[in-house]
């Protein structure tokens, strides 16, 4: 936890108090925090009236065998009731659930009750392919709205999906279906992507190709473009969908029912399938939704710019939204396409209120110069948050004002997959604001931050963070791996969920998020495993040995660099070979995974029981003299390895 803005951090004297307008109309005023603290369960209790249950739950949560938890124990309930139908028996059929706004400026407006109808269609037809509750469906699919009908209809007919982002490879597709035993995919031809179209069904074909438990593959026409077509397996949508009928009665389920899995890079090389389950998961994205953006659903227009495929694109653009009778925008383009004003425009066409996007994109538009988003106006904006990532200060800084016109509030939210809702963040109406600050767990949220031995550590100390007691949306487990859920969270500290981040907690007891502490990167708001990539690596023929360590980037926040030791037979590569190994990564885990650079070693430093020690070769990647190497089994290896990256310099010069 060796961060150099750390000191600077700490000494941040700036303020930021929430606007007097919002204060006096926020849905979540300053004594939440007291009367969660006086009864958190009862906290938790009312907070369940936002959902509508069939039935209504028997107690609030069972933590008598831990980790494993239960919550609204006995309650039923459906997610997609929840999100379309109550909404529409309310009379609001007409409101705009998504202003979708495809890349290429097509758009759609779909209220409610178009929504719901879409939804139960698929939902009928899933249903005549045979899909029952219980059976797991995979959706591997662009940013379009069929993407949001294929999981609520999963939800409704009780199904688990687990969305898989598009950028993946076959390989990881393959890996997350045989961990789950996906019955269903759902695809696409392809996508939309910086004005070309780019294929989807190929990898899916390559993946289930060699996955005995897929028995149909149910395409969307998205491009046109010709796909191959496997007569046993592969349906089109519109001729499983189109034809239904547009109602369907829900089934409603019991408050642990399995919602959806969502798979995590970790610290060793497979990923986790993190479990989140119907009830709490609902009531718990419902409310932070509610109280984190001040979410007015009559008036306010709300944009999560995220995909689907990963946590916060489902927390906060399909299921909390939704819950909420939220109208929101949904955006399938990249932020440069057709040009760098491309977001501002749509803030600004659909008069958004709230948006909600990672530091990556900030520190990108930043880059690119305030002139681009001072073109369009702003002046809908009421309030912006932040999640993926530690956001800088100066990043901070530059959207609370160029983005936010120094009227907007920030919250800074930090969540994990694993959380399924916002665990630390400003409430907008109550909190001044720090740049560079999470602030406070939530009303009804525990955290702390502990020291090496497990004891809590005073305002001024850093440490790891942990989350005390039980939420909601907590995971509940890792999907058929009881044990790596119990030896992941709740074995370093026993007792406590253990986040995998460091923090720290300024003289005012506000927390300051450092950053990973395990073998996990952090790029563009993305969890990468070094382990994984490191595995990616050495499948390749020609690789003996591999590291992996994330560096310091100021856009991305951390990249990813590479250092190989390559076989005998490998040696004298050259370039070609950089990129074949790039490329490889690409293949094996996705586009997104593919180191930024790869260095050839001699050798590799590591300590005397074998373990790499990363520490020094991120000095390396980040032009550092390495630090202290003295427990390294063999000293001179550091300075081979210096050695050898001038000469590669120099050759490539
Ligand atoms: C990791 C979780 C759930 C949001 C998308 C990422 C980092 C997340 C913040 C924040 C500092 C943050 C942490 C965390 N992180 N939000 N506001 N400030 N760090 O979900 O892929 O599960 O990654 O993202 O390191 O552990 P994820």
């Amino acid at each position: 936890m060796s961060n150099p803005e750390l000191s600077n951090l700490l000494h941040e004297t700036r303020r930021f108090d929430p606007p007097a307008e919002l204060a006096e109309h926020a849905n979540l005023k300053a004594d939440a925090y007291a009367e969660a603290k006086e009864d958190r369960l009862a906290f938790w209790a009312k907070q369940a009236e936002r959902i509508t249950w069939a039935e209504p739950f028997t107690e609030v949560l069972d933590w008598s065998n831990p980790p494993f938890s239960k919550w609204y124990v006995g309650g039923k309930l459906n997610a997609a009731y929840n999100c379309l139908d109550r909404h529409v028996e309310a009379g609001l059929g007409d409101r705009v659930a998504y202003h979708f706004e495809a890349e290429n400026g097509d758009r759609r407006d779909i209220t409610y009750a178009e929504l719901l109808a879409e939804v139960c269609q698929a939902a009928n037809g899933l249903t005549e392919l045979g899909v029952k509750t219980g059976d797991r469906v995979a959706i591997y699919m662009p940013m379009i709205p069929e993407t949001v009908v294929a999981m609520l209809a999963c939800a409704r007919i009780g199904a688990p999906h687990t969305v898989i982002f598009a950028g993946f490879s076959a390989q990881s597709i393959e890996d997350r279906v045989k961990d789950c035993g996906v019955e269903v995919v759902i695809t696409a031809d392809g996508a939309n992507r910086r004005g070309k179209p780019s294929a989807l069904k190929p990898t899916v074909d390559e993946a289930v190709a060699k996955c005995p438990t897929v028995r149909k593959v149910v395409v969307v026409k998205r491009t046109g473009q010709d796909v191959a077509w496997n007569d046993d397996l592969d349906v089109w949508w519109s001729d499983v969908v189109d034809h239904q009928s547009t109602e369907h009665t829900c089934e409603f389920f019991d408050a642990e029912h399995p919602l959806y899995i969502m798979y995590s890079s970790g610290t060793t090389g497979k990923p986790k399938g993190v479990l989140h389950t119907t009830g709490g998961y609902m009531v718990g994205v419902s409310y932070t939704h509610w109280a984190v953006f001040d979410l007015k659903p009559d008036t306010d227009v709300f944009w999560t710019a995220a995909d689907i495929g990963w946590v916060t694109g489902h927390s906060y653009i399909v299921y909390g939204p939704l819950a909420n009778a939220t109208t929101s925008v949904f955006y399938e383009g990249t932020p440069d396409t057709p040009h760098q004003g491309r977001w501002w425009e749509i803030v600004a066409k659909y008069k958004v209120n709230i948006l909600y996007c990672a530091p990556t994109a900030i520190r990108t538009f930043m880059k690119w110069g305030r002139e681009i988003p001072e073109k369009f106006d702003l002046s809908s904006l009421r309030l912006i948050g932040s999640v993926g990532e530690p956001i800088n200060p100066e990043a901070y800084m530059w959207y609370r004002e160029v983005i936010g016109g120094n009227r907007c509030p920030v919250v800074d939210t930090w969540w994990q997959t694993e959380n399924g809702m916002i665990l630390i963040s400003p409430l907008p109406g109550v909190t001044s604001g720090k740049p560079g600050s999470a602030m406070t767990p939530l009303p009804g949220v525990t955290a702390a931050v502990y020291d090496e031995s497990g004891k809590p550590v005073e305002p001024g100390g850093a440490g790891y963070l942990v989350v005390t007691e039980p939420w909601p949306a907590m995971l509940r487990t890792l999907w058929g791996d009881d044990d790596r859920f119990k030896e992941t969270y709740w074995a370093r500290f026993p007792g406590v969920y253990f986040s995998g981040d460091g923090a720290k907690l300024d003289e005012d007891g506000d927390f300051w998020l450092l950053g990973r502490v395990d073998d996990v990167m952090n790029v563009s708001g993305h969890r990468m495993s070094t382990t994984e990539i490191e595995s990616a690596l050495v499948s390749h023929p020609m690789v003996a040995e591999a590291a992996v360590v994330g560096a310091a980037d100021a856009t991305t926040g951390q990249s990813i660099e590479a250092f190989v030791i390559l076989r005998e037979s490998a040696k004298g590569g050259g370039d070609d070979l950089v990129a074949e190994l790039r490329n490889h990564v690409a293949k094996e885990i996705g586009a997104i995974a593919k180191p930024r650079s790869i260095m050839v070693v001699p050798d590799l430093p590591k300590t005397r029981s074998g373990k790499i020690m990363r520490r020094l070769l991120k000095d390396v990647a980040e032009n550092r003299e390495p630090g202290d190497s003295t427990t390294l089994a063999d000293s001179s290896v550091m300075d081979l390895i210096q050695e050898n990256l001038s000469k590669q310099s120099t050759d490539e010069g």
